[in-house]
């Protein structure tokens, strides 16, 4: 029978690193002030979330989160030893696309050099944290179909411009990076059951909804944006708003409960799973699963550390870095769960 199979997998993070310290200094355009711009610290930063650092893009007008696509299916596709010209699908899983409309993925494709009258289709999600689940349930089902035969899934964002760099917004502030990651999935025909992608179920729960969300603009209004810096209300709508207590104890329970499906459904055992790849979030909210959803620790990776939460990217993100440092192994059997704004959630079973 004809799976849908991970063929590469590529990740990117730009150069600059924001340690918690610095990020203390840093004004609105990211320069560092000499003076306290946001009245936070190291210690409550690495104790509420395991965040020590997160990486910048150049604050430039140049770079977009589609750039950070590009560089990120770049390395997907030399993994996968495929063309860019074989790509016969984009999927791009995005918060922080370059512009409204339209998506990231015509920008990709056209950077990636697949335009024109020979192009691919270009799918657009959001889903947030969870874009890359939903991402991936979309390619399997593509490729196990015959729909599309190289499909290439990208998580990139660039959260770096659209944070609020004062006291009032530290508590989302503190948490998000920018990066990317990407995976190439295509056919294969195999009688193996536990090859490929194995399981994917996704959820929602749209009564969540306002408690993680960013404005910018509100359509049922004309103008439909509006915004005056000085007032400091009005210019709320330009940042994320969070009820982060809620949030967390949603992610928690979400996690655990779309854990122990999977596993029911697919009637694997953590004997049966290498590695357990949860989105970034919270450190926190990664060691409540794993605790409470009796995950063997040693099983579990995390790079919120280093990078934060960078929604759609987290996950292959995660697995590129660990695959970089040794630890993840082609064939490894990963089970991934996310959960993220919407709200939205979803877990993966999958082979690389
Ligand atoms: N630095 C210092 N103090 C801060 C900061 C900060 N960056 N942010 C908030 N505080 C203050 C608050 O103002 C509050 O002060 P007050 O008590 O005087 O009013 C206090 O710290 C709150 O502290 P705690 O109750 O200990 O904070 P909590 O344990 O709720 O942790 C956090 C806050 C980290 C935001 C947590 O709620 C969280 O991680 N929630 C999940 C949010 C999340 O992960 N969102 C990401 C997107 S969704 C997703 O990906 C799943």
């Amino acid at each position: 029978m004809i799976r849908a199979t991970i063929l590469g997998v590529g990740s990117y993070v730009p150069e600059r690193v924001v340690t918690n310290d610095e990020l203390r200094y840093l004004d609105d355009q990211h320069v560092r002030r000499d003076t306290v711009q946001t009245e936070t610290n190291d210690e409550w930063i690495r104790s509420r979330s395991g965040i020590e650092a997160r990486r910048y893009v150049p604050n430039d007008g140049v770079t977009t989160s589609s750039d950070l696509g590009l560089f990120a299916a770049r390395r997907a596709l030399d993994d996968a030893g495929v063309t860019a010209q074989e790509i016969d699908c984009i999927i791009f899983a995005t918060l922080s696309p370059d512009i409204h409309f339209p998506g990231n993925a015509v920008f990709l494709q056209s950077k990636l050099g697949v335009d024109g009258e020979a192009g691919c289709a270009c799918y657009d999600i959001r889903q947030q944290c969870s874009g890359f689940v939903y991402g991936l349930q979309m390619a399997d089902t593509f490729v196990r179909t015959g729909t599309y035969r190289r499909v290439l899934l990208v998580g990139a964002e660039l959260h770096s411009h659209s944070l609020d760099y004062s006291t009032r917004g530290r508590d989302v502030m503190v948490l998000f990076g920018d990066g990317a990651g990407a995976v190439v999935i295509g056919p294969k025909e195999t009688d193996d059951p536990r090859d490929g992608v194995l399981y994917t179920h996704c959820g929602a729960d749209g009564s969540g909804a306002m408690d993680l969300h960013l404005k910018i603009f509100e359509i049922k209004r004309a103008p439909f944006v509006s915004y005056d810096p000085r007032d400091r209300e009005q210019n709320l709508s330009m940042y994320p708003q969070m009820n982060g207590k809620k949030v967390f104890l949603n992610a928690a329970r979400t996690m655990v409960q779309s854990v122990g499906r999977a596993l029911e459904k697919t009637g694997l055992t953590w004997d049966d799973i290498d590695w357990f790849v949860p989105h970034q979030a919270n450190l926190r909210i990664n060691e409540a699963v794993v605790q409470y959803g009796n995950i063997p620790p040693e099983k579990a990776l995390n790079t919120i550390q280093q990078y934060g939460n960078t929604t759609a990217a987290t996950v292959p993100l995660t697995i590129d870095h660990h695959r970089k440092l040794g630890t993840v192994k082609k064939g490894d059997v990963v089970l991934s769960t996310v959960f993220g704004a919407g709200y939205t959630w979803g877990s993966a079973i999958f082979r690389l």
